[in-house]
């Protein structure tokens, strides 16, 4: 077709990718053509407002390098990394969450009840809980990375002058299925607001913080791997996350301890706070 019109060119464009090989593919591009379309009419998007928006990207990438993922922070942000997690959550497991660019894979290796506190300032809290299978089976031999960050708001790769992991860790479940860990208290933090997307938060008027939480990434031979984080119920940013992460049911309460014997066991002063949660993972296929 050599004209176009208002009326035809969302199916004229969807026609040319009617040829891709890749069924997937193609019906991907299929829906993005027909919603950039409706974004553009819906919107009456001026030349002026498409010229800015390509900016935008365009500054999206200037800023972004191995470190620094301008891209996955306007996805999260706009809510569609949480949108991918909450289309790909399994309905007989916990629920998921952001991953966040503060993952390291390989963390050093602590046993169960093993300690992150190393000595570092922070309120002293003890985490514990067990996997489970959806019918309430522990399941031993689940391997868990835990990472979080410090009293001062950073993630140990955001401490320049940081040599080595803190406050991350593998930890494989005993043989009742339970994971346990000191840590200190998580703190809640600003998502990068120095580029692009934090001209956006500020150009509609949001903060960056996210509340303070602890991140998870659990896998099991023949379960589905559970990316996901357990939020702090005190968090003052609990009901507003900056890039929508928080679940009901992530939502842990600290609980004052006094148990003595436990603190002893671990190394703590009385009273202390604990948290415990169980997560579930479904199996696969
Ligand atoms: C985080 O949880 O570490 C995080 C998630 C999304 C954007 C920035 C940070
Ligand atoms: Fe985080």
């Amino acid at each position: 077709m050599r004209s176009v019109s208002l009326d035809t060119i969302t199916e004229v464009v969807t026609k040319t990718v009617e040829g891709a090989g890749d069924a997937r593919l193609k019906e991907i591009l299929s829906v993005l053509v027909r919603h950039l379309h409706q974004i553009v009419e819906e919107a009456r998007l001026t030349h002026q407002e498409w010229e800015y928006a390509v900016n935008f990207l365009w500054r999206a990438g200037q800023i972004s390098d191995d470190s620094r993922q301008e891209f996955i922070l306007l996805s999260d942000v706009l809510g569609v990394s949480s949108t991918v997690d909450l289309v790909n959550s399994a309905n007989n497991a916990s629920e998921s969450s952001v991953l966040g660019p503060f993952y390291v894979t390989d963390p050093p290796g602590l046993p169960v009840g093993g300690d992150m506190i190393q000595g570092q300032p922070g309120q002293p809290v003890l985490v514990e809980g067990v996997i489970r299978a959806p019918d309430g089976t522990p399941l031993p031999g689940a391997v868990l990375d835990i990472w979080q960050n410090a009293d001062n708001g950073l993630y140990d790769v955001q401490e320049a002058d940081r040599d080595g992991y803190n406050l991350r860790c593998r930890m494989i479940t005993d043989d009742r299925g339970a994971y346990r860990f000191t840590t200190v208290r998580a703190k809640p933090y600003t998502v990068p607001d120095d580029g692009p997307v934090g001209d956006l938060l500020r150009a509609t008027g949001r903060h960056p913080w996210r509340p303070a939480h602890i991140h998870f990434r659990i896998s099991k031979d023949g379960y589905r791997e559970l990316i996901t984080e357990l939020f702090d119920s005190e968090d003052r940013y609990v009901d507003e996350d900056a890039v929508f992460g928080v679940r009901e049911s992530l939502v842990a309460d600290y609980t004052l301890t006094n148990d003595a014997d436990e603190a002893a066991r671990h190394g703590l002063p009385t009273p202390y706070l604990k948290v415990v949660h169980d997560f579930m993972l479904a199996p696969k296929g």
